[in-house]
């Protein structure tokens, strides 16, 4: 079997991670959440103190600063490793979410997140998600999906995530959050998020999570 890239490409809370987790695990592939990687930097960023407007300071944060993946032998995740400690809850929180899309819009932190992405892939034989996989960090990937949903229902998905998590909030605040990204991350000049032209749309509105992954598994063998 040959390897190939599966770019997972959408708007925020589309069950795009979900969907790329169940998939990579199908193929054995590895599994790369970008979006991550742009929440670490953020989480950088806010830890010390560095003004998103600040580019000399941005790009010397950009140099020092280590983001890995680490996987976690009990759940079989990759969890998002900065300077080398486990992060992946801090990430996940709200005031992460809230300032990502200002970060993600600095064309310096594209660059070095899009290099490190297209290293880490090298081998190919990965599920990528994000929001420029199929258009930027891999216009070659055999398998493009853009993934959509309607705003609410993907509002009450992420309260229940981030319930589970412990971290009550409003779905007005969620709505707020998701339309705000969606916007930033559609209309910034440097690899806006956008369906490829060869990208083949999936809306998980009023489909479950085995659907979507099979509706993948279905494009992976067609080019296989
Ligand atoms: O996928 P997730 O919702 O965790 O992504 C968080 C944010 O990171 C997005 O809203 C977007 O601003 C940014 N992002 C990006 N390019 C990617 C992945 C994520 O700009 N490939």
């Amino acid at each position: 079997m040959k390897n190939i890239v599966i770019a997972i490409d959408g708007y925020s809370s589309c069950g795009k991670s979900t969907t790329a987790k169940a998939v990579a695990a199908e193929l054995g592939y590895a599994y790369i959440d970008t979006g991550a990687m742009y929440r670490g930097v953020t989480l950088y960023l806010l830890e010390h103190n560095i003004a998103f407007e600040d580019l000399p300071r941005v790009e010397e944060a950009l140099h020092n600063m280590q983001i890995t993946f680490k996987r976690n032998r009990r759940t079989g995740r990759n969890e998002l490793c900065l300077d080398g400690v486990i992060r992946e809850d801090e990430i996940r929180q709200m005031r992460i979410s809230n300032a990502v899309s200002e970060v993600s819009v600095i064309p310096a932190v594209r660059h070095a997140m899009v290099r490190q992405q297209q290293r880490m892939a090298r081998k190919r034989g990965v599920v990528m998600d994000g929001r420029d996989i199929g258009t930027t960090v891999f216009p070659d990937a055999e398998v493009k999906i853009f993934m959509t949903a309607d705003v609410h229902t993907r509002a009450m998905r992420r309260q229940v995530e981030l319930a589970t998590k412990g971290e009550q909030v409003s779905l007005d605040d969620i709505v707020q959050n998701l339309q705000k990204r969606d916007y930033l991350d559609s209309t910034r000049a440097e690899s806006p998020l956008r369906r490829a032209a060869d990208a083949v749309l999936l809306d998980t509105s009023h489909i479950t999570i085995d659907e979507q992954v099979d509706f993948v598994l279905e494009r992976v063998s067609s080019v296989l």
